[in-house]
């Protein structure tokens, strides 16, 4: 096990890039919020076996939350992130100085439509603005061959995939399957909030979603077997649902009626003691 290089200023970073450019080697990102658990280091690992290199970046975006989210309260763990970045063999960890991102003259916003609209953005008006921004600034930091994101956050890797096509950013940009623990609840870094009840509860997200979709791939119609999984969460405790949503996967439009044919994803976001829970699977 080698530590990783903790690099936290855009001098040492261009160093080190250039310096691995120089023996021809390539390079694969992996943009994070810290607060690692086995998901992101799935994402590492995948990283490994694309690129010779692998930087990380660990930086909670300030411009992603929105008033009264949990900016503050985001679990920040940089020591033990950097011992679980080691043991996958990370080359280099970016951890850009508090401020070093905006500056008081930042004036610049990045909106995407198409993919980046309804779901997500019906509910967090702002926060693909903060993550095409902090994104696109990181990807001309670090300018990797690869970018690698997580189907867990299913509408942010189709709004980075649209960005980078539409900015011309020569960066391959690659989904990595959703990590899960053995009760099949997606990994995220917001799961430490809960309590033993509220995990329970949290668990069984999934459980409805994967019986949402095998309805639909049944043949149920979109609207019966949506409002099925929604009543299903409630009776399971969730205080309030976002959305059940059915969309096209590789469009996000969504898709109100059936049939069900070619790539089509189910996305869920709902609350449940008040931890915000997201998921999605293909139909
Ligand atoms: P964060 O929530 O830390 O996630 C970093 C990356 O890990 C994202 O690409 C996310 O989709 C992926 N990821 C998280 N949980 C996962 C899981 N269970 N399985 C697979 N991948 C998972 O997403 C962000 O940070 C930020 O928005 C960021 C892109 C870093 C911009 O600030």
């Amino acid at each position: 096990m080698r530590n990783p290089t903790i690099t936290r200023t855009q001098k040492s970073l261009r160093g080190q890039i250039w310096e691995w450019r120089g023996y021809g080697e390539t390079i694969a990102f992996v943009p994070t919020m810290g607060a690692l658990h086995s998901g992101h280091l799935s994402l590492v690992k995948l990283a490994k076996q694309k690129a010779d290199r692998v930087v990380v970046s660990i930086f909670v975006n300030p411009t992603q939350f929105a008033p009264g989210e949990d900016f503050e309260a985001y679990p920040r763990t940089e020591e033990t992130d950097v011992e679980k970045l080691a043991s996958v063999g990370c080359d280099m960890v970016y951890i850009p100085r508090k401020g070093s991102m905006y500056n008081a003259h930042h004036a610049t916003h990045i909106k995407v439509g198409g993919v980046a609209e309804n779901l997500e953005t019906d509910h967090r008006p702002t926060f693909f603005e903060g993550v095409a921004l902090v994104v696109t600034k990181l990807l001309n930091r670090v300018a990797p061959d690869i970018a690698i994101f997580g189907e867990k956050d299913y509408q942010q890797l189709a709004t980075i995939r649209r960005l980078v096509a539409d900015l011309d950013m020569p960066i391959q940009i690659i989904g990595a399957p959703i990590a899960r623990d053995e009760h099949g609840l997606a990994l995220s870094s917001r799961n430490q909030y809960f309590d033993e009840h509220g995990l329970n509860k949290a668990r069984k997200l999934n459980k409805i979603m994967f019986a949402c979709a095998k309805s639909l791939s049944g043949g149920v119609p979109i609207e019966t077997a949506t409002q099925q999984a929604r009543e299903a969460l409630l009776s399971a405790g969730y205080s309030s649902i976002d959305y059940v949503s059915v969309a096209n996967a590789d469009s996000l439009e969504l898709m109100k009626k059936g049939p069900i044919d070619g790539k089509v994803r189910l996305l869920i976001a709902a609350h449940c003691d008040n931890v915000r829970l997201i998921d999605n699977c293909a139909i």
